[in-house]
């Protein structure tokens, strides 16, 4: 055994205490990464740290690992900006020529609107005459008989504003049927709608328009119309109003002459088209 001084051991002593705090330094744990740093998947260790390393990499292990730039924090990427929105599309300019056709559609409509306006109406105007009492087209009184009846057989007596002909018969019909009592003519020519005359020297009506001819009893003679004289229904009251008679197909309405009568001017019965054309 060797026998060495105390300087010796006490210098061995300081060689080995000087390596042991070498060695503790070689293996001291590289610095934590700031707390800064995101763990980022890119930081993890390289494959060296893998089992399938090569020998050579082994003794690298033992030394402290240099400090990776992947391990150095990155600098935060800046806020993508936010997505543009879409700006809201202008309003596309008024263009002058579309306005004006607009306006053009828009007085065409009111136009069709009020001539419809108008024919409803004109419809309903000629639907529900607006007639009064004692105009024609309604009731048409005439007063007492006495006054106003044409002696039996003889002239006709017009009544202008009723637009009628009173008549007073006692005689036949073109078929030999009695024709006896009072009649209301309607004054316009069955042919194409004249007024025609009562012509005392012939004793019938005629029309100066194409000249058809009729009775005192308002049936057909000659010319172009096609049917008899059109006649209105007539109701005679007694004077104290207690019997009324008429006669709903404007026959001959026998009288005893005392009675009111009124031509009902708004019922109209047309003349038997029963004619033998001359
Ligand atoms: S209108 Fe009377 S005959 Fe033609």
């Amino acid at each position: 055994m060797v026998k060495r001084t105390p300087e010796e051991i006490q210098a061995q002593r300081e060689a080995w205490l000087a390596k042991k705090a070498a060695k503790k330094t070689a293996q001291a744990p590289p610095p934590a990464p700031a707390p800064a740093a995101k763990p980022e998947p890119a930081a993890k260790p390289e494959p060296a740290a893998k089992p399938d390393a090569t020998p050579e990499a082994a003794p690298k292990a033992d030394k402290p690992a240099p400090a990776k730039p992947k391990a150095t924090p990155k600098p935060k990427a800046a806020p993508k900006p936010a997505p543009k929105k879409k700006a809201a599309p202008a309003p596309e300019p008024v263009d002058p020529n579309i306005s004006r056709r607009e306006l053009l559609n828009y007085a065409w409509l009111a136009s069709i609107g009020l001539f419809a306006v108008e024919t409803v109406g004109l419809s309903l105007w000629f639907a529900f005459p607006n007639f009064k009492q004692g105009e024609f087209g309604w009731a048409f009184p005439i007063g007492s008989a006495l006054n106003v009846l044409p002696e039996v057989n003889a002239d006709p007596v017009p009544f202008t504003d009723g637009k009628f002909w009173l008549v007073n018969l006692d005689t036949e019909g073109p078929n030999g049927e009695k024709r006896k009592g009072i009649m209301a003519l309607f004054k316009v020519c069955t042919h194409l709608g004249c007024l025609y005359d009562w012509i005392p020297v012939t004793g019938r009506f005629e029309c100066p328009c194409h000249g058809s001819k009729f009775s005192l009893t308002g049936d057909y003679i000659a010319g172009p119309a096609r049917r008899s004289l059109d006649r209105f229904v007539i109701i005679a009251q007694s004077p104290d109003g207690s019997e009324i008679q008429t006669d709903a197909d404007g026959n001959p309405l026998e009288v005893n002459g005392d009675e009111i009568l009124v031509i009902d001017t708004g019922q109209r019965i047309l003349g038997s088209s029963d004619i033998t054309p001359a």
